[in-house]
C-alpha cells in the first residue's frame, strides 16, 4: 500500500475547539473531511476555554475518527498513515488529539507524523489548488493567528510578520462581547459594518506605519472600550464598520506591500477571518493595483480543519520520507519560518 493512489492518511485536527478527522488519498483528495466545532460551547464563557476543550475533544474524538471510517468505507488496516497536529495550539486539546493519534499508529503499525498546524492553514491552498505551485506570501487571519509566511516552495517556510498581542479574529471576538455580540462574533461584526459608517469613529490603525510586518490588535480593542464608555449610545452598526475599517486596512496593506516585497505574485489568505466580505473585496482591489493575484480557498478548508493536517503529512511522509516517533511531544507555541528572517534584497 505505498504507491501514492492508494495511500490513505488519517488526518487529526484538536488544537483549539474543533474536533477534526479527515481521511485524504494520495496527497490532495479528501475522502472526508469532519468537523465539530465546540463554538457553542464556549459561547456562554465569551471565549475558549481550554479544559472544557480538552474533555470535550476526548469525548468527541472517538466518534468522529469511527464516522470517518464508516463513511468512507474504508478499513482501519488499509491506512498508511496518521497525521495529528503537534502545535501551535492549547496544550491540553493539543495532547488529545496527538495521543489519540500516536495510539492508533501504533495499534495499526504505521508510520505516525506530529504536523505543523500553521504549515496546515497553507496547505489548504494546496487541497484546493494543487496544480497552483508556490511560490505564493500566506497570510494566516483567525481567531487564534495572524501570520504572513513566505512560501517559496511547500515545506520551505519564511515568517514574514506575526501579531505582537491579539489575533485580528480575537480582538474582533472581544470587541464583539463588548458590544453583545455572541462568541465567536466575526461573522455578526461584519453583518453590521455593511449598514454602518466605515468613517463613523476614527480608530487608531496599530502598526500601520511601522517597519516590518508584524501586526498588533491589542489597542484597538482598548480603543473601542474607551470610545465606548464615553460615547455608550453609539451606533453597534458605526462600531462595527469603524473597527473594520481599521482592520482591513491594516491586513490589507500589510499583505498586499509584503507580497510585492518578498517579490511573490500571489497572495494565499486562509484563517476564519478570511470569511470577511469588506478584507476580500479590498484584498482583491489592492492585489488588482499592485499585480497580485489573491486567492481564497473555500471556507471549510481556510478554517481548522484535519484535511489540511493530513495533506502536509502526506506530503512530507511521501516526498521527504519523514515521519515521528512516538514520543513526540505537542508543542504549544511551535513555529514556523522564524530561522530564516532577513528580508529580500530589492531587484536591481
Ligand atoms: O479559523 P477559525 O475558524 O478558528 C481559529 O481561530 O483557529 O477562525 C475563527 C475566527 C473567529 O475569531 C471569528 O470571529 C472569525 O474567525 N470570523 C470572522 C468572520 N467569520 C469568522 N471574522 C470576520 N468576519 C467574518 N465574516
Ligand atoms: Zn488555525
Amino acid at each position: 500500500m505505498s504507491d501514492e493512489h492508494s495511500f490513505l492518511t488519517l488526518g487529526i485536527e484538536t488544537s483549539c475547539d474543533e474536533t477534526s478527522v479527515a481521511i485524504l488519498e494520495g496527497e490532495t483528495e479528501i475522502l472526508v473531511n469532519l468537523v465539530y466545532s465546540q463554538a457553542e460551547l464556549h459561547a456562554q464563557y465569551g471565549g475558549v476555554v481550554p479544559e472544557v476543550a480538552s474533555r470535550d475533544h476526548v469525548r468527541k474524538l472517538p466518534y468522529l475518527v469511527r464516522e470517518a471510517v464508516e463513511t468512507t468505507g474504508v478499513a482501519f488496516p488499509d491506512l498508511s498513515l496518521i497525521a495529528a497536529t503537534s502545535g501551535p495550539g492549547l496544550i491540553g486539546p493539543l495532547l488529545v488529539g496527538l495521543s489519540h493519534g500516536k495510539g492508533m499508529a501504533f495499534g495499526l503499525d504505521v508510520p505516525f507524523i506530529g504536523v505543523n498546524h500553521l504549515e496546515g492553514h497553507v496547505f489548504a491552498h494546496r487541497l484546493h489548488a494543487p496544480d497552483v505551485e508556490p511560490p505564493f506570501m500566506a497570510l494566516i487571519v483567525s481567531g487564534g493567528h495572524t501570520s504572513l509566511i513566505d512560501v517559496p516552495r511547500y515545506a520551505e517556510y519564511r515568517l514574514v510578520g506575526r501579531t505582537v498581542d491579539d489575533a485580528a479574529g480575537e480582538a474582533l471576538d472581544k470587541i464583539g462581547k463588548m458590544i453583545g455580540i455572541g462568541y465567536p462574533a466575526g461573522a455578526e461584526i461584519d453583518r453590521l459594518a455593511g449598514m454602518g459608517d466605515p468613517k463613523a469613529i476614527p480608530f487608531p490603525r496599530p502598526m500601520a506605519d511601522s517597519p516590518g510586518f508584524d501586526f498588533s490588535f491589542a489597542g484597538l480593542k482598548t480603543a473601542v472600550l474607551y470610545h465606548l464608555r464615553k460615547n455608550p449610545r453609539e451606533r453597534h452598526e458605526d462600531i462595527a464598520a469603524s473597527v473594520l475599517a481599521s482592520v482591513v486596512e491594516i491586513l490589507t496593506t500589510k499583505s498586499i506591500e509584503a507580497t510585492r516585497r518578498y517579490h511573490r505574485r500571489r497572495l494565499v489568505v486562509v484563517g476564519g477571518v478570511a470569511a470577511n466580505s469588506h478584507l476580500r473585496s479590498a484584498l482583491v482591489v489592492a492585489g488588482a493595483e499592485r499585480d497580485v493575484e489573491v486567492s481564497f480557498p473555500p471556507l471549510d478548508l481556510c478554517t481548522d480543519n484535519a484535511a489540511m493536517i493530513a495533506a502536509v503529512g502526506a506530503y512530507r511522509h511521501l516526498r521527504l520520507g519523514e515521519s515521528d516517533p512516538l514520543s513526540l511531544a505537542p508543542d504549544p507555541s511551535r513555529g514556523i519560518g522564524e530561522d530564516v528572517a532577513e528580508e529580500p534584497k530589492d531587484k536591481n
